[in-house]
């Protein structure tokens, strides 16, 4: 029975070789992950765990030590040993997603590895594997660290905060890690979806920049997402929203919140965070690619072709920029609804929608607001008979009739389809900060 694991730890080491080379996004890799979860599912058929160690230059399993598996494998052996890697356990359950995020992440330099090798697995959502040293002997004491599912979703999103600054400083970023977060941030979002909300509404005061980078880069990949982009791509896309507006932070704050009309120095100043914005993200060309340098350049440029920076030679806007910049408006206008009553759903909605085919595609537009409702996700609106009620889920055949729960008054409490009762509709937005207060539960 043996030999089914010795067959399974080549084949990771074979798959990790392959992933040093190619990347983890190459289909070499993915025909090389393939082939290894095959035989670890294999292995893990006749057993509940895979327990491998690695006992002085030696590699064991079950007490029993693979003398000849040692010797062909010592560099492999150093290399999981510089990564403070003596014992990998893979548990009944592990699925191919899990081993790939796996073989990526050891794929990785050994300075991440310095603390807790786990904690890595754990903030990438993997169960069932746990790495470590000889001593840790049960999965609970390797598994219960401070991140839990629960904090999973603010330590990304703390990440990811120190990714930005850390650009804004130019110094080192890890890409790598960087992705791990907004997936994660995107994985929490689609378990919760009023996660959503909360970014889209209840922060609103703070119109900081950062803000606006990191909710259009949720809007971003969950719109991508929802195009039915592959994976890999919702995450370029994300990390190309994130910094699209980077050369703002670059412009003065005084000049950024003027509240009164700017000059045309001025204004052409804010226009610029466009070009500073691609020649900042260029310096990072090689962790990051190339999308961000695009989308930072043309997230402004307009679907009719007018739009800033001017170029001499017009050319369509790339399909990420064309994604970022419908979030991006979005964002921008949804964000005044904190403190103008007039900026309500239906109100974004419409200015968009007057601008569909000069500044939007078209299409996109409306994929934008099929997928994302009229009215976001826990809104809280009054209906045409008085009551109130909080929304549910959109309805992708009419983005006006979403399902909605009725909360006020008391006897008239129920979930409702609105395509199914044409009896009931919308017929106005409460603020959440005013008269939809009461009525709002983050639940
Ligand atoms: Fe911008
Ligand atoms: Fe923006």
């Amino acid at each position: 029975m043996l030999a089914k694991v010795e067959v399974a730890f080549k084949e990771l080491l074979a798959c990790l070789q392959t992933a040093k080379m190619y990347g983890i996004v190459h289909p070499m890799f993915q025909k090389s992950l393939e082939k290894v979860y095959v035989v670890f599912e294999d292995a893990l058929n006749d057993r509940q765990e895979i327990v491998i160690g690695i006992v002085g230059d030696e590699l064991a399993c079950e007490k029993e030590i693979f003398f000849d598996l040692g010797k062909l494998l010592r560099p492999a052996i150093l290399y999981l040993k510089e990564r403070n890697i003596e014992r990998l356990a893979f548990y009944r359950g592990l699925s191919k997603e899990e081993l790939g995020k796996f073989v990526g992440i050891i794929s990785g330099p050994k300075e991440d590895f310095k603390t807790n090798p786990q904690q890595l697995l754990i903030f990438a959502g993997i169960e069932n594997i746990s790495i470590g040293k000889l001593k840790v002997s049960s999965r609970q004491d390797t598994g219960t660290l401070e991140f839990n599912q629960l904090n999973l979703y603010d330590f990304s999103m703390h990440k990811v905060a120190q990714v930005i600054s850390s650009v804004l400083n130019l110094e080192k970023i890890d890409p790598r890690m960087l992705k791990l977060s907004l997936n994660n941030i995107i994985d929490s979002l689609s378990m919760q979806r009023q996660e959503l909300l909360k970014l889209a509404t209840v922060k609103r005061y703070d119109v900081e920049v950062y803000v606006h980078m990191l909710n259009v880069a949720i809007f971003s990949m969950y719109f991508s997402s929802r195009l039915e982009f592959e994976k890999n791509d919702v995450l370029d896309i994300g990390v190309a929203a994130l910094f699209h507006d980077i050369g703002k932070l670059y412009i003065s704050r005084k000049t950024l919140h003027k509240p009164d009309q700017l000059s045309e120095q001025e204004f052409n100043r804010i226009k610029s965070h466009t070009v500073l914005g691609g020649e900042f993200m260029f310096k990072y060309v090689d962790s990051l690619g190339i999308l961000p340098v695009v989308v930072s350049f043309e997230h402004h440029l307009k679907y009719d072709m007018s739009g800033y920076p001017r170029m001499p030679l017009l050319r369509k806007q790339h399909i990420a920029s064309s994604i970022v910049a419908i979030c991006d408006v979005y964002d921008a206008l949804s964000q005044r609804r904190g403190y103008k009553q007039d900026y309500s759903p239906d109100v974004v909605y419409s200015i968009m929608n007057k601008d569909r085919g000069r500044s939007f595609d078209p299409e996109l537009l409306d994929k934008f607001f099929q997928f994302m409702g009229l009215w976001p996700i826990g809104s809280v609106v009054a209906l045409n008979d008085g009551s109130i009620a909080l929304v549910r889920q959109e309805s992708e055949r009419d983005i006006r009739r979403p399902k909605i729960e009725i909360v006020s008054p008391e006897d008239k409490k129920r979930l409702v389809d609105l395509t199914q009762d044409s009896s009931l509709c919308i017929e106005r937005y409460l603020n959440p900060w005013k008269e939809g207060k009461e009525f709002l539960r983050l639940d």
